[in-house]
């Protein structure tokens, strides 16, 4: 039996007050085993970001625990929640948020915290680069590079420090349909190859194939797998 890597219970989000309040997160609870790959789904406005932004300790919950690798994270105080993100969790946006006066293989290394020998660091981002296809353009800058590389770049960075979950927000929507193609099917093979998880928030579902487990967001609450009435609907 694998792991819990994840387990957000009982996450409630409530942004504003009074007339103006958004009930972002409602009672959201669930748990993500060692090398899932999940995709989080639902329509625009669903709380999609919101959610992955608790779990990416970008922002508190109201109310609720996250716990990542057995961690309870809303405990942690401010200092300790950015060391802890940094060593536990990868990122990877909808623009790939690149520093542009920086190479390809520095961007990589950023993440990296001194400790580390900066030999073995060195050797691991280029092995990243290696496997994501952008050994030939590791030591150009950053905005030297296409959009597609710009995202394998993104994703080597998000694993440089061996998350215990890299996160993903809308990783593709910034591509064209082909290269989007070619991000995902990287994402999904280095998931693979590494028993990485990844949860990955995506308005195109379709564009994923066959992954590990969907959940579906609808107005701030979650439920497992895909949105069956809608599917319907549309089958229909
Ligand atoms: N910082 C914020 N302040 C106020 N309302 C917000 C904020 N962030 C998100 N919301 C609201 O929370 C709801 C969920 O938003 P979001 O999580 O961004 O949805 P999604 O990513 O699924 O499109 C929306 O009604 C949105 O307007
Ligand atoms: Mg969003």
């Amino acid at each position: 039996m694998s792991e819990t890597v994840l387990e957000v219970r009982n996450l409630n989000k409530v942004f504003g007050q009074g007339d103006t309040q958004v009930r972002a997160l409602i009672d959201v609870s669930f748990s993500v085993k060692k090398g899932e790959f999940v995709l989080i789904v639902g329509s625009s406005g669903s709380g999609k970001s919101t959610l992955l932004n608790m779990i990416g300790l970008l922002d508190r919950p109201t109310s609720g625990e996250v716990y990542v690798d057995g961690t309870n994270t809303v405990k942690l105080s401010d200092n300790q929640i950015s060391s802890f993100r940094n060593s536990k969790l990868g990122f990877i946006f909808q623009f790939s948020n690149l520093l542009v006066d920086l190479t390809v293989l520095e961007n990589v290394l950023l993440p990296r915290n001194i400790q580390h020998s900066s030999q073995t660091a060195m050797t691991e981002a280029v092995n990243l680069l290696k496997a994501v296809g952008l050994e030939s353009q590791m030591n150009k800058r950053a905005n030297k590079i296409s959009g597609g590389q710009a995202q394998r770049a993104a994703i080597a960075r998000g694993l440089i420090n061996k998350p215990t979950i890299v996160l993903a927000d809308e990783p593709t929507g910034n591509l064209d349909s082909v290269t989007a193609d070619t991000i995902v099917q990287l994402m999904k093979s280095m998931a693979k190859k590494l028993n990485q998880t990844f949860i990955i928030v995506t308005h195109d579902r379709h564009q994923f194939g066959e992954v590990d487990r969907v959940i579906t967001i609808k107005d701030g609450r979650a439920f497992e797998g895909e949105d069956m009435p809608n599917k319907m609907e549309i089958a229909v």
